[in-house]
């Protein structure tokens, strides 16, 4: 027996009412964005294997589905353009052409939905044979900073001009917010924001979306590295030297990249920032959560939830997610 006045935290867990009064995080669908794959033609929606429930869509199947995404009350959704092989190149031109895929598929959901925020992907990863987010040096062994920069502003411009709400730069190249926000500022663009990718890490979690837009086996380079830009998987402190640099180059909103095995950062970013925070949970990370579920090892439906909290409590105000339609479907 426990001597009287011994404390009894579980007194706070004994019914359902109580603990739903001592809650201190929960996900709301506001926090949610949910990202999208887009292709040209008129084809039937192209399911994607690794990743069950997400397809590669048309651009009037995008639009019935940001429809669809209004109203389940998901505010803003990750747009990223899956380009037949043909259109790219080592360079990544197609990235600039006033018409490609992404502008038109920006243009029609803003006619069609226009409350829907749309986050636009900057980088050259969907437009070049090999893959890399940028262009390379005249040698191959690098990415090019300074050259890729000037593309991905270029890049921004277009996208903002269309009607993207934030351009959402992923590429990890050193000072393109900056460049991007004088880019934008210069062309009036100054309603359109910046989400900047500050903490992406160089994750193996990407797998599944590199086969979503091609950029895997781009070229033959099965085992394509961007050791070179993203950050080591090891390092917090770079971590933090990159969150601080895009707040002083003015971005609006800070992401960490993966989310669940990287909440430590999350947290980091919360307590060193007063900007917004996002987290991207990654294609990875929505794929072994449906692996396991299929193989009859976990509940699908509690460990999307779990994952979605942890990322919330960890301190992350938006969330990136490929479940965000399917929580939003269960509430
Ligand atoms: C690349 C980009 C990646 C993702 C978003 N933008 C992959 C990469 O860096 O190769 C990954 C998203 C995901 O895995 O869900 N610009």
């Amino acid at each position: 027996m426990l001597t009287p006045g011994t404390p009894r935290p579980r007194r706070l867990r004994k019914n359902n009412a109580v603990r739903q009064l001592v809650r201190e995080n929960q996900i709301s669908v506001s926090d949610l964005i949910q990202p999208l794959f887009v292709i040209d033609g008129e084809g039937a929606p192209e399911a994607i294997s690794s990743m069950p429930g997400q397809f590669r869509m048309n651009i009037v199947d995008l639009c019935s589905e940001c429809r669809q995404l209004t109203e389940l009350g998901i505010k803003a959704i990750a747009l990223f353009p899956s380009l037949d092989q043909s259109l790219k190149s080592a360079v990544g031109a197609e990235s600039c052409n006033p018409n490609t895929l992404i502008l038109r598929a920006i243009r029609e959901v803003k006619e069609a939905v226009p409350d829907m925020q749309i986050l636009a992907d900057i980088a050259l990863d969907p437009y070049t044979t090999h893959g890399h987010d940028g262009v390379l040096t005249e040698d191959g062994q690098d990415v090019d900073n300074d050259r890729t920069v000037e593309i991905l502003s270029n890049m921004a411009v277009l996208n903002a001009e269309a009607g993207a709400d934030f351009v959402a730069p992923s590429d990890m190249m050193d000072g393109r917010v900056q460049a991007i926000r004088e880019a934008l500022d210069e062309e009036g663009l100054i309603r359109c924001g910046i989400v900047a990718y500050s903490a992406k890490f160089n994750s193996a979690y990407y797998g599944p979306f590199r086969d979503a837009v091609g950029s895997s086996t781009a070229a033959g380079t099965t085992l394509l590295s961007k050791a070179g830009y993203q950050l080591d998987p090891a390092n917090s402190r770079q971590a933090s030297r990159e969150i601080e640099l895009d707040e002083l180059e003015a971005a609006d909103v800070l992401m960490v990249k993966p989310a669940g095995p990287y909440l430590d950062i999350i947290r980091l970013a919360r307590e060193s920032s007063n900007l917004p925070i996002a987290a991207y949970q990654v294609s990875g990370e929505y794929a072994q959560i449906h692996a396991a579920a299929k193989m009859g090892w976990l509940d699908l439906k509690r460990c999307r939830d779990e994952s979605l909290l942890a990322i919330k409590r960890s301190g992350a105000d938006l969330i990136l997610s490929y479940f965000s339609k399917d929580w939003a479907m269960d509430q």
